[in-house]
C-alpha cells in the first residue's frame, strides 16, 4: 500500500499534554489521522494520513441512519526501552473484519491495516504519553458513506484510525467497582450483532447504563437475552468470577464479544497453573457462590482497564458483596499482563509487537 502523507505546516500542530496532565480516555487527539476510501467494484483507494480534522458527510449517509459502522480499540505503549510496543494487534485486525463481515462492509486487508497502523504510530510518536499507565488509544473506525435512504448496505465507505493519549479508563483506577445486572434490559441476543464491535450494541446499553449510575453503580452486567439468567459481559469488559480457585468465564456463545484481554488471561491463567472454566454460569450461581464464599473474587477483562476487580453486584436491588479490596488473583492477573504489555517482563507468548 502507497501511503500518501499529507504533511502539517508546524505551526498548525497541537501543543502536547504536559507529562503531569490528567488525560482522561479518549478526550485528546494527535495531529494526524489514516484515511482510506472505498467503493465497490474498485476496493481500496487513497490510503493517506493527514491532518486530524472534521471529515465530510453527506446528512443521507447510512451510517448516520442506519448505523452501519464497525470499530476497535487497543494501545500502544512507549517501553522503558524506548519502543512503541503493541499487543496481539493482530487479533483486533482479525476482529475489525469479523465486525465488518457481520455488518455487510468489506474487510482491509490486515497487512493494510497494520501498515497504516505503524506509519501513523511512527509519525505520531511524540504523542505517546510516557507517564506510568498511560498509553496511546488506538481507534481504527470504518463507517457506510453512501447518500441513501433506503436500508441496504453501502457501496461505499471510509476507513480511519484516529489515536487518542489516554490514561485510566475508569477514574477509580483498580478499586473494585460495583456492577448492576438489569433485569429489564438486555444487550445482544445470540443470531444478533453483539460478536461485532459496532456502534449499535453500545447505544443499546446506554440506557441501563444511566440506571447504573442513578442506583450508584459504576457498570452494567448483562445477562443472556433469552432467559435473563446467565451473565455475559460487563459494558466494555468480558468477565471472570473465581469459584472455588478455579477461573470461570462465560463462553462465546454468539453473544458477546471475544475479547483479546479474555484470551489472553485464559492462556496466561492456565500457564500459571490455574483450572480455568469457559461456561454458562446462572446469576443464581454467582450468589449463591457469594453467600456461601466459595466466589473469592470477580474482575472484568478488556483493553482498556487491563483488569477491573468487581467488588459488588446489584441484582434485583439488593446488593451482594465480594470484596472491598481487589482479589489476590485480580492483582496477579493485572500484574502479569501489564508486565508483559510494558515490556518489563519476558514475552513468552510472542504477544507482544514491536512498531519501532
Ligand atoms: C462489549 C465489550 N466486551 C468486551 C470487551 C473486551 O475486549 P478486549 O479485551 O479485546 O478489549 C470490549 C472492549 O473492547 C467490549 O467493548
Amino acid at each position: 500500500m502507497d501511503i500518501k502523507i499529507n504533511k502539517i505546516p508546524v505551526e498548525e500542530l497541537k501543543p502536547k499534554p504536559a507529562k503531569d496532565t490528567q488525560l482522561g480516555f479518549g478526550k485528546i487527539f494527535t495531529d494526524y489521522m489514516f484515511t482510506m476510501n472505498y467503493e465497490e467494484g474498485k476496493g481500496w483507494f487513497d490510503p493517506a494520513i493527514r491532518k486530524y480534522e472534521n471529515i465530510a458527510l453527506s446528512p443521507s449517509a447510512i451510517v448516520l441512519h442506519y448505523g452501519q459502522e464497525v470499530f476497535e480499540g487497543m494501545k500502544g505503549y512507549l517501553r522503558a526501552d524506548g519502543k512503541i510496543g503493541l499487543f496481539r494487534p493482530e487479533r483486533n485486525f482479525r476482529r475489525f473484519n469479523n465486525s465488518a463481515k457481520r455488518l455487510c462492509m468489506p474487510t482491509v486487508p490486515i497487512e493494510d491495516q497494520k501498515q497504516a497502523l505503524f506509519e501513523l504510530l511512527k509519525l505520531e510518536r511524540d504523542w505517546i504519553p510516557q507517564s506510568e499507565n498511560a498509553t496511546i488509544y488506538i481507534r481504527p473506525n470504518m463507517i457506510a458513506t453512501d447518500p441513501e435512504l433506503g436500508v441496504k448496505p453501502s457501496g461505499s465507505y471510509l476507513y480511519y484510525i484516529i489515536l487518542s493519549p489516554s490514561g485510566a479508563y475508569f477514574s477509580r483506577g483498580f478499586l473494585p467497582v460495583t456492577v448492576f445486572v438489569p433485569e429489564k434490559y438486555i444487550r445482544a441476543a445470540i443470531g444478533g450483532i453483539g460478536t461485532a464491535k459496532t456502534g449499535g450494541n453500545y447505544a443499546a446499553s446506554l440506557l441501563a447504563g444511566e440506571e447504573a449510575k442513578e442506583k450508584g453503580c459504576d457498570q452494567v452486567l448483562w445477562l443472556d437475552a433469552k432467559e435473563r439468567r446467565y451473565v455475559e459481559e460487563v459494558g466494555s469488559m468480558n468477565i471472570c468470577f473465581v469459584i472455588n480457585n478455579r477461573i470461570v468465564t462465560s463462553e462465546l456463545d454468539g453473544a458477546i464479544l471475544e475479547g483479546v484481554t479474555r484470551d489472553s488471561v485464559i492462556v496466561l491463567a492456565r500457564h500459571l497453573g490455574y483450572e480455568v472454566e469457559e461456561r454458562h454460569i446462572s446469576i443464581d450461581e454467582i450468589i449463591d457462590g457469594i453467600k456461601s464464599g466459595e466466589l473469592a473474587e470477580c474482575f472484568g477483562c478488556g483493553t482498556a482497564a487491563v483488569i477491573s476487580p468487581v467488588g459488588k453486584l446489584m441484582y434485583k436491588d439488593e446488593i451482594y458483596k465480594v470484596s472491598d479490596e481487589p482479589g489476590p488473583i485480580s492483582i496477579q492477573l493485572f500484574k502479569e499482563l501489564t508486565d508483559i504489555q510494558w515490556g518489563r517482563k519476558e514475552d513468552t507468548f510472542g504477544w507482544t509487537v514491536i512498531v519501532d
